[in-house]
């Protein structure tokens, strides 16, 4: 059985390295996420949470679980015929487009619902803007660029580790896109928000692992400003991800609606698509 751990806030976290893992990659992520490292598993485990570096890859570790960004297990979903039976490609799909459309995730997370998007065509940039499940979901998408099955689309993903409010914004600045989306060449056709916390799933053991996500992501205490600045960006369509039976993200009644079991996708549609 495991103690329960005390979840006290991530600066208390520590980078914990297996023997064999890659010393300039052990350094890199220690510097970025400004941690101390250690070999010694009890002194990590003495921290309650910490950051796990081992031969599978990085997860975060604690309460005797470990949590770590994979985005092969979706491969299933991939396959053409799955895929295009996939409530967010539906849509997120626009009609009559030629080309690569692009999409911006807001929320990246781990990165799932971006790999579909990439699968179903997307140029896809993921933002994410708490430094540790970035460095999780970088450290996923650095492994599946090594998975031949995987590797096409997740060339087609884009990691920016910071805040979509910001980089969505277009501000006072007058400017038809926002500054920094404009800057880095983009002009989304679809928005992705997935403010929604992860309680959806059931199953103990599932909710014991996402004690540790919580311990890192607050709530998402900015939604108006998300859908703000998702509008003010100019998409398409913002697709919306909140649960089967939540109210519609800040009262906003979208275009369409798709629901599945656990999950509905809210669409705002504000431009022809062609
Ligand atoms: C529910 S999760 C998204 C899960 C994701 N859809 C997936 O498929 O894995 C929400 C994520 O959005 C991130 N987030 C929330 N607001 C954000 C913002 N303004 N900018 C960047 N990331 C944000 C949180 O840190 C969290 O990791």
């Amino acid at each position: 059985m495991n103690k329960q751990i005390p979840l006290t806030g991530s600066s208390d976290l520590i980078l914990f390295y297996e023997q064999g893992t890659d010393p300039g990659y052990v350094r890199d992520l220690a510097q970025k996420l400004n941690l101390p490292v250690t070999s010694d598993c009890s002194e990590a485990q003495a921290h309650g949470i910490f950051l796990q570096l081992d031969q599978e890859g990085l997860a975060l570790a604690g309460n005797g679980q470990l949590l770590r960004a994979d985005l092969t297990h979706m491969l299933p979903r991939l396959r053409q015929d799955n895929l295009n039976r996939e409530l967010l490609v539906r849509a997120a799909k626009l009609k009559h487009f030629t080309g690569t459309p692009s999409a911006v995730d807001a929320t990246a997370g781990f990165g799932e619902d971006a790999l579909l998007l990439a699968a179903a065509g997307f140029s896809v940039t993921l933002f994410e803007r708490d430094p540790v499940i970035a460095a999780l979901l970088g450290d996923s998408l650095r492994r599946a660029a090594s998975v031949p099955e995987l590797s096409a689309v997740v060339s087609r993903m884009k990691l920016v580790e910071g805040d979509s409010i910001q980089a969505l914004s277009r501000g006072d600045t007058g400017v038809d896109t926002s500054p920094v989306l404009s800057r880095m060449g983009i002009q989304p056709d679809v928005v992705l928000l997935d403010p929604m916390f992860p309680a959806r799933q059931k199953s103990a053991l599932v909710k014991k692992k996402f004690q540790l996500l919580h311990f890192l992501e607050p709530p998402c205490s900015d939604e108006e400003a998300l859908l703000q600045a998702a509008i003010s960006a100019r998409p398409r369509r913002i697709v919306i991800k909140r649960p089967v039976k939540g109210p519609f993200l800040c009262g906003k009644k979208p275009s369409f609606s798709l629901s599945g079991k656990a999950v509905r996708y809210d669409v705002l549609v504000y431009a022809p698509e062609g």
